[in-house]
């Protein structure tokens, strides 16, 4: 069965265009909406063709009622595949550094095959793909960050997008994120959040206005700040339309290195 979507009109294009430019964090208190707002946008980048989505969540948030993606359940041993569109749930990898790993090793795959394209290509950026980080912390907090080996994720938020990657970070406190991420980074979606300290951080990002705006919001209602601009976006519930299916070796793969010129004819026709 095929399903019809509407575009959702609460989600402008130009919002989109910006998250696919400039990457997005997205903080706010526990229960404020961030994961149902980023389903919202998610949906949106795959449904008006704007970009692939692969989607790292670690306590199963979006395996129930995401239709559009297909899944993979890591566990410590898994052998993960890089497939097109893809959530990859580490509920049940219990080694951090393990997670991690595994998505570096995706993301650098990607990193190395989108820099190819654009060779190619003539400088011509033909496919984009967005990563959804939840509980961004982990990979972008300030003690991740410390570590050498986590160094990848600060290339990745500098210059990916010039090769057509960008990310979305979703995490409860903007304290808990590393202030190198946070100045390479350019656009904000806040949350309510209620913390002095986080919203001090608010205050020292966009000035005394900002601060007040994210004070007043309510579940499901954020502020986008993109360091000039400020807008309200209230969210709708996210609706889900059935589950996502569990990846088959048949589906699309993107093994680096392997028919590159294939693959760009696929892509770009
Ligand atoms: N836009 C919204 N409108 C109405 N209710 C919402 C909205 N966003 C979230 N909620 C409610 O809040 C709950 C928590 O949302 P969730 O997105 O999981 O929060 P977070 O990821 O910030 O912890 C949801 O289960 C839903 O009931
Ligand atoms: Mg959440």
């Amino acid at each position: 069965m095929s399903i019809y979507y509407f575009i959702n009109t609460a989600i402008s294009n130009d919002l989109l265009k910006e998250v696919l430019k400039t990457g997005l964090i997205c903080v706010g208190s526990k229960g404020c909406g961030k994961t149902n707002a980023v389903k919202v946008i998610t949906r949106e980048l795959l449904h008006r063709g704007f970009a692939d989505v692969k989607v790292f969540d670690l306590a199963l948030n979006w395996l129930f009622d995401f239709e559009q993606l297909t899944f993979q359940l890591v566990e410590d041993d898994t052998i993960i595949v890089n497939a097109k569109n893809c959530i990859y749930d580490f509920t049940l990898t219990y080694d951090h550094n393990q997670i991690n790993y595994t998505m570096q090793r995706l993301m650098r795959r990607d990193y190395h095959d989108k820099a190819q394209m654009k060779l190619v290509c003539d400088g011509q950026i033909y496919t984009r793909l967005v990563y959804i980080v939840e509980e961004a912390q982990n990979v972008i907090g300030s003690s991740a960050l410390r570590g050498k080996e986590n160094h990848f994720w600060l290339k990745a938020i500098s210059t990916s997008r010039n090769i057509g990657l960008s990310y979305i970070f979703i995490g409860q406190r903007l304290s808990d994120i590393s202030t190198k991420a946070v100045e390479r980074c350019n656009g904000y979606l806040l949350g309510k959040m209620t913390g002095d300290n986080d919203l001090r951080k608010v205050k020292a990002l966009g000035g005394k206005e900002l601060r007040r705006q994210v004070k007043q919001l309510e579940v499901g209602s954020f502020i986008y700040y993109n360091g000039d601009k400020t807008e309200q976006i209230d969210f709708p519930l996210f609706e889900s339309y059935g589950r996502p299916k569990p990846y088959l070796e048949t589906q699309p793969t993107v093994e680096m290195g392997s028919g590159l010129f294939a693959r760009i004819k696929e892509w770009i026709k």
